[in-house]
């Protein structure tokens, strides 16, 4: 008897059984070799059911696994629902030996979950909330953070941080990336504030011309120079006045505009051009960037006492993609919009479309979603909406490249191959792939009932989003305690 361990007899059973897909392995005539765990979970069918019978009895499979053996051609990323209600990413290899085919490897990712946000959002459609001139209308609704849409922790964490401080007089720095709803954070802030019957004044720093900045904010006095309206002009200042100033893309702010706007935060007064006669400033103050202003004062290109004064209470307001869970609702509110602008029915989105607005990473935020929508509801055909309606961008950038249907003729191998993301990778660059940035820390209860929590409780699901293991995340259902029901 040798002493060298079989190492494919080893690891095979253990390899299969420590993937989170799916995996089937037939041979040439069909016959299943091997069925995993997840295969057994997603199919509901035991190893000892079908090991050894041929898949192609089994009706909801053969087709997929014929075609491998039959052309000796990769499927990859197709898209299939092998049974009612169960949605599956499948990749399908022949295995050749020898220029022959002798078997076929399957693998299923499960995205049920992802599908099943996306049906009960048409559910919840089909009752026809009420659109959003009548719900969210601010005059009518006494609470003004109805309009920011989002049940996600970190959304509300912002929202509560955000109300906190809207009570008081405060400046508030709101922090995130473009799209991500800072401005409507402001006008919220705005509506909750004591000065909320006072204006809501914005202004670009980033779109006004540096000479005209002045002016622009303080205003000027008859005549105050050439080519100046003779009557003069009031600054946004003074437009804001018993209400809130808010300063967006505060970071494009010029230098020296830095310290006539900190000599106003300190002082409470200004100048307008041309004028010797200070004038009192009653605004609050507000203001938004999308840059490290971090980074800019290492630079040297913005003022950090002007940071320490703005940066009383900042609130940071979380890109798409790091609270994905909020899609299925903002898609909801928009498809409602739209199609009630557009005079359309409520289109509904294919599974393969809702698989691809959920592991999109959304560079542009809400306001690319918001967009997105609106596209959809104009191109959509007889109702519905298919992955072909998809810009571009999305769908070349997420997995659905070189995607193969199931009654697909491309040769989707001959594609050079799409990034592979897997379910739990809802591409966060920041936390390395994962959703959850675990590295380095402990993992805590909350987290673990945070991914049960987006993953409405799917432990496969919730396994790939921590990045761990089934096992591993059973471990941690057990050690804190937590029951799912
Ligand atoms: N949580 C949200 N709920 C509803 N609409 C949102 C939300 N976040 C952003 N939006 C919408 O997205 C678009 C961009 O928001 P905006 O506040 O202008 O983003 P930013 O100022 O961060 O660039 C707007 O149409 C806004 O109404
Ligand atoms: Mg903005």
């Amino acid at each position: 008897m040798s002493q060298t361990p079989d190492w494919n007899q080893i690891l095979l059973p253990v390899l299969l059984n420590t993937v989170y897909e799916a995996v089937t392995i037939v041979d040439s005539d069909g016959i299943v070799r091997h069925w995993n765990d997840a295969a057994e979970q997603l199919y509901g069918i035991p190893a000892d059911d079908i090991v050894g019978k041929s898949i192609l009895d089994f009706s909801w499979k053969s087709l997929m696994v014929e075609r491998v053996l039959q052309d000796g051609v990769a499927i990859e990323h197709a898209y299939h629902e092998p049974r009612p209600g169960v949605h599956v990413l499948i990749n399908t290899s022949p295995l050749v030996v020898s220029g022959q085919t002798v078997g076929a490897v399957s693998v299923e990712q499960d995205v049920t979950s992802i599908v099943r946000l996306g049906q009960e959002l048409m559910q919840t459609n089909s009752l026809r909330a009420i659109p959003r001139s009548e719900s969210d209308n601010q005059q009518n609704n006494p609470n003004p953070w109805a309009a920011v849409w989002g049940h996600s922790p970190v959304l509300r964490e912002a929202v509560h941080t955000a109300s906190r401080a809207a009570g008081t007089d405060a400046t508030v720095l709101i922090t995130g990336e473009s799209g991500v709803g800072k401005e409507l954070f402001a006008h919220a802030i705005h509506k909750m504030s004591s000065r909320a019957d006072g204006r809501f004044i914005a202004i670009n720093c980033g779109a006004i011309p540096k000479h005209l900045f002045e002016s622009e904010l303080f205003g000027y006095n008859p005549g105050a120079f050439t080519g100046a309206d003779r009557k003069g002009r009031q600054g946004k200042l003074e437009l804001a006045r018993g209400g809130t100033l808010f300063l967006d893309e505060i970071g494009e702010l010029p230098l020296d505009l830095q310290v006539k706007l900190l000599r106003v935060l300190e002082e409470g007064t200004y100048y307008p051009v041309g004028s010797d006669t200070p004038v009192e400033a009653n605004v609050r103050v507000l203001a938004a960037t999308n840059q490290e202003l971090q980074h800019l004062i290492e630079k040297n290109e913005f003022r950090r006492d002007l940071f320490y004064r703005l940066n009383v209470v900042q609130i940071g307001v979380p890109p798409l993609r790091e609270r994905l869970e909020d899609i299925p609702l903002l898609t909801q509110r928009y498809l409602q919009e739209f199609s009630l602008k557009f005079n359309r029915p409520i289109p509904e989105l294919n599974p393969e479309v809702t698989i691809t607005l959920m592991r999109y990473d959304w560079p542009g935020n809400v306001r690319q979603l918001r967009n997105t929508i609106q596209r959809l509801v104009i191109l959509s055909e007889e109702g519905h909406v298919h992955v072909h309606h998809l810009p571009h961008e999305l769908r070349q950038d997420s997995a659905w490249q070189g995607l193969g249907t199931w009654d697909s003729q491309s040769n989707t191998a001959e594609q050079p191959a799409a990034t592979d993301v897997p379910l739990g990778a809802f591409r966060n660059p920041a936390a390395g792939g994962q959703f959850f940035s675990l590295q380095g820390r402990h993992v805590t209860r909350e987290d673990i009932l945070q991914a049960l929590h987006r993953t409405y409780g799917n432990k496969t699901a919730a396994a790939k989003l921590l990045g761990i293991s089934r096992g591993t995340l059973y471990n941690y259902i057990q050690r804190f305690q937590i029951r799912s029901e």
